[in-house]
């Protein structure tokens, strides 16, 4: 017998016991396999088998039921079209323990489950592009889905997970369920696909999951990385204003004058000053200034020269001054 020195060390091995002594040697049954999971329409089969003498073994259920049998030691429950949601079958036997009868039964976890009749994502209250920054709110309709404990309806925008719901009702039977979700879209999010995969965890026998995805189109102003750009004239200039935006700018030059013009400015008559453009769509603005500065060789070396010149010319009146003004020096 067990030793209890502390009472809660105890009831733990005594509950222990008990379970193990439950599932073993309690009811001399094995279930082969222990519990299943089966689509509903879908066929199933489970093995109930005994190794003790009996006077009678049988599968109780409200479909596939096995009247009791005394000469076999193995009884199979088989249903080929399961139409029962919410199914308990059980294993019963009947067997002698000294000279009592005994019955006892083992019963069989079924999971009847349906993959969803459709999945669809939506805007809520909306259509057409979003705006950057702006909050939306995404809707994921399941339909007609079973058991729905089991049911989890994951977020993807691209292959990263954003968010999942699990549901915690116990209906057996299929229902509808919604799962919503809050993006505040910016302009990498453009084209960016979000997916809504609907999955019945039911480990590997369960389904397979079922998805539904869309791609955002997001509306956002022309922004400049860098917003000036100093540009040393040669014999060709190449100002580059091109920016992205959604809708496509438009571009104009200040020192133009036509309100339409290309974002490439391509020109050997540009004089150094400073030249601006704005791009601008319907959601906004934005400038880019570039400065032209002369890159003119004579200038360069007249600068150099007349600084050379400057020198010179010091040092040769330093050198006349003391030669004038130290006569003692000389022999
Ligand atoms: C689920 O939605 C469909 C379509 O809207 C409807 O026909 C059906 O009755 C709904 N099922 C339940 C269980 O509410």
């Amino acid at each position: 017998m067990l030793h209890c020195f502390y009472g809660l060390v105890c009831l733990s091995a005594l509950l222990a016991f008990a379970t193990f002594a439950g599932a073993q040697t309690d009811c001399p049954v094995q279930l082969n396999p222990e519990r299943v999971v089966v689509r509903h329409g879908g066929s199933v089969t489970a093995d109930c088998s005994t190794s003790v003498q009996h006077q009678g073994i049988g599968w109780e259920a409200s479909q596939g039921a096995v009247s009791m049998i005394t000469d076999k030691s193995l009884i199979t429950w088989r249903v080929s079209e399961l139409t029962e949601w919410d199914i308990e079958p059980f294993c019963f036997i009947n067997y002698k323990k000294g000279d009592k009868l005994h019955q006892c039964l083992v019963k069989l976890p079924v999971t009847v489950y349906k993959t969803p009749d459709s999945v669809s994502i939506s805007t809520v209250n909306h259509s057409g592009p979003m705006m950057e920054g702006k909050e939306y709110k995404l809707q994921c309709d399941v339909l007609g889905v079973a058991p729905v404990q089991y049911l989890t309806v994951k977020w993807y925008k691209g292959q990263t997970l954003l968010n999942q719901t699990t549901f915690n009702d116990n209906i057996k039977t299929p229902v509808n369920k919604t799962a919503t979700l809050l993006i505040r879209p910016d302009r990498a999010d453009d084209g960016a696909q979000y997916k809504c995969v609907a999955e019945l965890v039911l480990g590997a026998e369960g389904p397979s999951p079922t998805e539904s995805a869309f791609n955002a189109e997001v509306y956002y102003k022309p922004k400049y990385s860098i917003s000036t750009e100093t540009i040393f004239k040669g014999d060709d200039v190449l100002l580059n204003c091109t920016v992205k935006a959604n809708p496509a700018p438009t571009y104009i030059w200040d020192h133009l004058k036509e309100t339409s013009s290309s974002s490439v400015l391509q020109s050997s008559e540009l004089s150094p000053g400073n030249y601006t453009c704005t791009a601008t769509n319907t959601r906004g603005g934005d400038s880019k200034v570039f400065i032209i500065k002369s890159n003119d060789q004579t200038t360069f070396w007249a600068i150099i020269l007349s600084g050379v010149a400057v020198i010179v010319v010091l040092i040769i009146s330093y050198l006349i001054f003391k030669f004038n003004s130290s006569p003692n020096s000389i022999i």
